[in-house]
């Protein structure tokens, strides 16, 4: 696939702060039009390069959601899209186009597996076409043991932390993004060569409140729109937005478990989720 100078590249595992971090990216390059990004609707902002290959096979041979049909595969929409481009994806570095770091600018953000996981397995149990039936613990298991989509974790994380201090790439943590809008605001722009004022920043860091967002239409997964997509009980797309949450959902024996995992394959990096 071809990559242009002037593409921004967001890479996330899923659940890991990617349309929050593509707003803040859009509206960085389109002088901060908020109006333009109210109208419309972040899948055509944005190309999510794998989006839909990778719904449940039983969406495409029921053939029940006509309206999938008529969204072409990302990459394809891409491919002819105009510059400058923000490009998403949930896929690792490693599965990109090898000089993408060098010659478009790449932002990565990274979040803790735990608060990952238990977002992800709302969000896989709340649409049919993934329709993940068991309960939190055996979605962990399943998760640690790399047999949920878009596993494993630990090594996309780990060869982008290699990268951090590339100049064309930007690592972020969502814990600290979260934590900090602002700070978090100011080194993006100046990884977009953006200035803003404090007073802008702070415009959009109210933009960026996980109650604006959540009533922000425009942000929603595009699946939300599809007839029957969605099961009943759902948390909605943009759910928490909280670090920490995992405790909820976790016994004494999981936090053990995830604490033994998480550290063997942190083993030999300096990586440290903090929140
Ligand atoms: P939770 O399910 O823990 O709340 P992605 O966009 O990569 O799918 O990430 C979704 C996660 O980011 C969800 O986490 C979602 O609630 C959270 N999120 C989305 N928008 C947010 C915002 N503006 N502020 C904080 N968290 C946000």
């Amino acid at each position: 696939m071809e990559v242009r100078p002037d593409d921004v590249w967001l890479v996330t595992y899923p659940r890991s702060g990617t349309t929050m971090t593509c707003e803040i990216l859009w509206l960085m390059m389109n002088n901060l039009d908020y109006e333009k990004a109210a109208k419309t609707h972040m899948f055509h902002r944005r190309h999510f390069l794998e989006f839909f290959t990778f719904l449940h096979e039983q969406t495409q041979d029921l053939n029940t959601y006509p309206s999938l049909h008529d969204f072409p595969i990302g990459y394809r929409l891409a491919a002819s899209a105009p510059s400058p481009r923000l490009v998403v994806t949930h896929l690792p570095l490693s599965l990109l186009p090898p000089k993408v770091v060098d010659v478009a600018r790449v932002v990565f953000v990274a979040r803790d597996p735990r608060d990952v996981a238990v977002s992800w397995y709302h969000l896989l149990k709340m649409y049919r076409c993934f329709d993940f039936v068991g309960d939190f613990k055996e979605f962990w298991k399943l998760f640690m043991e790399d047999s949920i989509l878009f596993t494993p974790f630990f090594p996309r994380l780990k060869e982008t932390w290699v990268l951090r201090n590339h100049p064309k790439m930007l690592f972020l943590f969502y814990e600290d993004m979260i934590k900090d809008k602002p700070s978090t605001l100011n080194k993006i722009s100046s990884f977009c060569g953006k200035q803003y004022s404090q007073e802008l920043l702070l415009t959009l860091a109210d933009h960026l409140s996980i109650d604006m967002f959540r009533q922000n239409q425009s942000v929603q997964s595009v699946l939300e729109t599809i007839p029957g997509m969605n099961n009943e009980g759902g948390e909605g797309f943009i759910r928490k937005g909280k670090s920490g949450g995992w405790r909820d959902y976790f016994d004494e024996e999981m936090r053990l478990q995830a604490e033994t995992w998480i550290q063997r394959n942190l083993a030999g990096t300096d990586i440290t989720f903090v929140f």
